[in-house]
């Protein structure tokens, strides 16, 4: 992996952009001569689970380097993963605040039944930034990937692998957990693209975004549909993409006869797939740009540099609690089989080699990666 390079080149691209927009001006600099805080800090980090590969392998690593880098490798980050049980992140955010930590970034497990900590630590003093999935209560910002765009992409991928789609093709939709209100963003996305086109046949959210259940929900869907009367399938991430596949190969589905699959992440076995064939796309989500964000607006934030903090979140969101939150909204892009070259591996998340092991080493020659 050469994550190191692509943080290094988002974060170049970053300062230039700032730079370019005037908005780290020396009038700025001035106003912030007199930081609240210097340094020495520490950002909690809440993220909700283990079983996608992205919290671990990416958000978090990349988000620990950029605060260290932005602060002379003296803050640092306290992390906890809650392991999709609302409880146990609640638990974890009620440490962090009696740990006083300097500020929390708050990936949610259940966005709603998490308000009330939000609020304990608004009334600590300390500032909470909603972190990919939009927590409930007084939140000062929300840094995120545009989840209604994930949606679309997803969509309008289905309907490109289906070439003439009509409303006689049954799809199934597999969403995501019904906690997360990201889940109802990728499905109000997907079903812009899909309504009308073709026909939903069976739609299920998915407990806790997981694989197991996935993969049963499927089960019970081909039951209903007939494997054979199967045009696509929407899957909301790739982690449940696999969990679908299993069910398709359990109901004797051979790969050559698979149905496009959407998915969402880059995952590495991901990836794989649509070298293979048996994935369709994903959702290609610049894990660096996000994250640096993130630690850009965290660091700016405990320093009271709040002109930096502004020029870090020029969007706004509500959530079900709180209008106009200040916020930033990253870009995303389909991950097909033509262009893993110039995104997972251009941006450093991949060397081919990670994609191209051996068993997959005739499909990437297929594709020219290699
Ligand atoms: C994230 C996805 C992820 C899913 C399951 C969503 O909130 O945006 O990237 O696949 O949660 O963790």
């Amino acid at each position: 992996m050469r994550r190191r390079i692509a943080m290094a080149v988002a974060a170049s691209t970053l300062s230039l952009s700032l730079a370019g927009c005037g908005m780290l001006s020396a009038t700025e600099d001035a106003a912030d001569a007199t930081p609240t805080k210097g340094d020495d800090m520490v950002i909690g980090m809440l993220m909700p689970e283990k079983t996608n590969t992205r919290y671990e392998e990416f958000d978090y690593p990349i988000l620990k380097e950029k605060v260290a880098s932005l602060t002379n490798d003296k803050g640092k980050v306290e992390y906890a993963n809650a392991a999709a049980d609302a409880d146990t992140q609640v638990t974890q955010m009620q440490r962090m605040i009696d740990d006083q930590v300097d500020l929390i970034l708050l990936d949610a497990v259940d966005a709603e039944s998490i308000a009330d900590t939000v609020q304990k630590a608004k009334d600590a003093g300390i500032p909470v930034i909603a972190y990919d999935r939009l927590a409930e209560g007084p939140i000062d910002a929300y840094v995120s990937f545009d989840n209604e765009l994930v949606g679309e992409v997803q969509g309008r991928s289905l309907l490109e692998a289906l070439g003439t789609a009509d409303t006689s093709d049954q799809i199934v939709m597999m969403n995501g957990s019904p906690t997360d209100p990201n889940a109802a963003q990728f499905k109000a996305g997907a079903l812009s693209e899909l309504q009308d086109q073709v026909t939903i046949a069976e739609s299920y959210d998915t407990k806790d975004w997981s694989p197991e259940v996935a993969q049963s929900q499927m089960t019970e869907a081909i039951e209903k549909i007939g494997a054979d009367n199967l045009a696509a399938v929407y899957s909301a991430n790739d982690a449940m993409a696999g969990g679908i596949l299993k069910a398709l190969e359990a109901a004797g589905v051979s790969d050559s006869d698979l149905p496009p699959i959407t998915g969402q992440d880059a995952e590495l076995s991901a990836v794989q797939r649509i070298v293979s064939g048996q994935q369709y796309m994903s959702v290609y989500k610049p894990y660096p740009e996000m994250a640096e964000a993130a630690a850009e607006m965290a660091v700016a934030k405990v320093r009271g540099r709040e002109i930096q903090f502004d020029s870090l979140t020029r969007d706004t969101v509500d959530s079900a609690t709180d209008k106009d939150i200040p916020a930033q909204l990253v870009t995303v892009v389909a991950l097909t089989k033509s262009n893993i070259e110039s995104t997972v591996v251009a941006d450093g998340i991949y060397d081919v080699s990670d994609i191209c092991t051996a068993k997959y080493e005739a499909a990437c020659a297929a594709i020219k990666l290699n």
